[in-house]
């Protein structure tokens, strides 16, 4: 297929998906019209959706994330950057903003006033919780500078970051989708269909082992998959490449047995489909209306906790169960329910912002539960080119069942690939203890460390883990110093 006519076919998806969004929101809001509730006001505050753009794309994004908050069941309000000030923004109490980068560097032209009468100056926002999407292009010298600049001033007038800026390369689908997720976790729901949906390639899946059995925290399963015949190529052995630090999009299916519910003629039709919750919603439709009607199940993301040179691709997978006791969709697609040796709908994105540094800097990787994923690819990575500078600090709940890959990390420290480790197990004692804790106690050499030119490295929880991880930082080392780090790319966290 030619560059172009790939353009436009994805092009074309995302309309579609677009389109398919529409009326998506609109059957949400129907549904939504249950009698004698639809005119009870809302008693959510409107989150704010600020953006500034020069060419459109920005703007866009913006109108399709107030739309999401909204299908989501949060009110949300658009506003262009210029009409904002302090005071509005010190009073908002929940703000996404949605900016571009334009000229060498700069913030659109309409944000020019922003810039100079609001960010010039000091603003109190300790009241203001934000998420940041930065669009800009990495050809350009100043990647996602108005973005960060941004970001930066907002952390400085006490706002709180409700998780880590996402920033857009060239509008690539699979950071919009990393925003997407983040918006589902504003609204409390996970339901919205993506915007630019994956091309997957099908994996097989070849191992799944429980990892914590008799836990008390949810079951965590290590699973392995590799590329189908015909699968992904492109790689130097004829496989999918990736890096340390990226992630496997997966798109689930749904349960055999859910799907038996149904006439068996729309087994395939609704495979990947949201099921209604009575089959009889579907009657007198041929498969290829109801797959039409029924909307697409979102994808999930999990960091890859191998590398290529292995020739399979694993993920650490904890099972996630909703109030009424049905497993999460992706995990218990994942975990529960893909019966081993079948195909799953997989994608490799890119995560830039976490792959390893370039040089043979140490490295301080800090991660909790599934997040010891994100780190073990790591761990790999450099043993294989021996840098053995490591530092693992690991918590989970108790040492006897969660000790993640134990034999492995165990090994390494022997073999020297960690300098050194220190393991927090919550509940094998009396009072509550987790990594952020072992900083504490380890704060003479956090600074050692970081003064040798030592990378930061987090994986894990976004809720405690990563604040309580980030106050201990800043606590041995200075927010000014770790914001240093953050900007030289040497302070990097994947947290979910
Ligand atoms: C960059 C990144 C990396 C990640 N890496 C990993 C990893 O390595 N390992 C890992 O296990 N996970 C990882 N995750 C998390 C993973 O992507 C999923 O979010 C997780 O598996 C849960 O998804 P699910 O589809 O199984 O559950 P969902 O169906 O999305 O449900 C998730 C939870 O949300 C709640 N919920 C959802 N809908 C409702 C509702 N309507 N009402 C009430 N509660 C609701 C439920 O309590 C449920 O437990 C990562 C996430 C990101 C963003
Ligand atoms: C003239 C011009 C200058 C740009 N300069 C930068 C830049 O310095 N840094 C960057 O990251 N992206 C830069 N970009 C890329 C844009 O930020 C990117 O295309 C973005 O998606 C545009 O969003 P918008 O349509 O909302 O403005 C530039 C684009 C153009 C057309």
């Amino acid at each position: 297929m030619s560059p172009e006519t790939e353009r436009c076919l994805t092009a074309g998806a995302v309309l579609l998906a677009y389109a398919a969004f529409c009326g998506f929101i609109v059957w949400r809001r129907r549904r939504r019209r249950v009698p004698g509730l639809s005119t009870l006001p809302s008693r959510q505050e409107p989150v704010l959706v600020a953006y500034a753009s020069q060419t459109g794309f920005a703007e866009e994004i913006a109108r399709r994330s107030a739309e999401s908050l909204q299908a989501g069941g949060v009110p949300a309000r658009l506003a262009r950057l210029e009409t904002l000030d302090a005071d509005t923004l010190a009073v908002a109490g929940r703000a996404v903003f949605i900016v571009s980068t334009t000229g060498q560097g700069d913030a659109p032209d309409h944000a020019a006033r922003f810039v100079r009468r609001v960010m010039g100056r000091k603003a109190a926002l300790t009241g203001l919780d934000y998420g940041l999407l930065a669009l800009g292009d990495s050809s350009y010298a100043n990647y996602c500078a108005f973005g960060r600049q941004l970001d930066a001033w907002l952390q400085t007038q006490g706002a709180t970051p409700l998780f880590d800026r996402v920033e857009v390369d060239d509008a690539d689908g699979g950071a919009l989708r990393h925003w997407q997720h983040h918006l589902g976790k504003i609204t409390g729901t996970s339901e919205t269909p993506d915007w630019a949906p994956a091309r997957f390639a099908e994996w097989r899946l070849i191992e799944r082992r429980r990892l914590n059995p008799g836990s008390p925290g949810g079951p965590a399963f290590h699973l392995a998959l590799e590329p189908m015949e015909g699968g992904p190529k492109g790689g130097p052995e004829g496989g999918i490449e990736w890096q340390a630090g990226d992630i496997a999009e997966i798109g689930p299916r749904n349960a055999r047995e859910a799907l038996d519910r149904f006439p068996p003629y729309f087994l395939e039709a609704l495979r990947d489909r949201r099921l209604p919750d009575d089959p009889a919603e579907l009657a007198g439709l041929s498969p290829e209306q109801a797959r039409g009607r029924q909307m697409p199940l979102p994808h999930r993301e999990y960091s890859i906790a191998s590398l290529p040179s292995e020739g399979r691709l694993e993920l650490l997978v904890r099972q996630a169960r909703h109030p009424d006791g049905r497993l999460g969709i992706g995990s218990g697609w994942l975990t529960e329910y893909a019966p081993m040796g079948s195909p799953i709908a997989l994608r490799v994105r890119s995560n830039r912002s976490f792959h390893p540094p370039e040089d043979d800097r140490p490295m301080i990787l800090i991660g909790n539960g599934t997040g010891i994923a994100g780190l073990r690819v790591h761990l790999k990575a450099r043993a294989a080119v021996r840098r053995h500078l490591n530092w693992l600090v690991f918590g989970e709940r108790t040492r006897a069942q969660d000790f993640f890959y134990r034999a492995e990390v165990e090994g390494w420290l022997a073999d020297g690939v960690l300098a050194r480790l220190d393991l927090a197990f919550s509940r094998d004692q009396e009072e509550r203890l987790y990594v952020q804790d072992r900083l504490r106690e380890a704060a003479d050499t956090l600074r050692e460390w970081t003064a040798e030119g030592a990378a930061i490295y987090v994986c894990g929880s976004l809720k405690g883990m990563s604040t309580g991880v980030h106050a201990a930082l800043v606590a041995a080392l200075g927010h000014e110093a770790l914001e240093g780090l953050a900007e030289e790319g040497l302070y990097r966290r994947d947290v979910y």
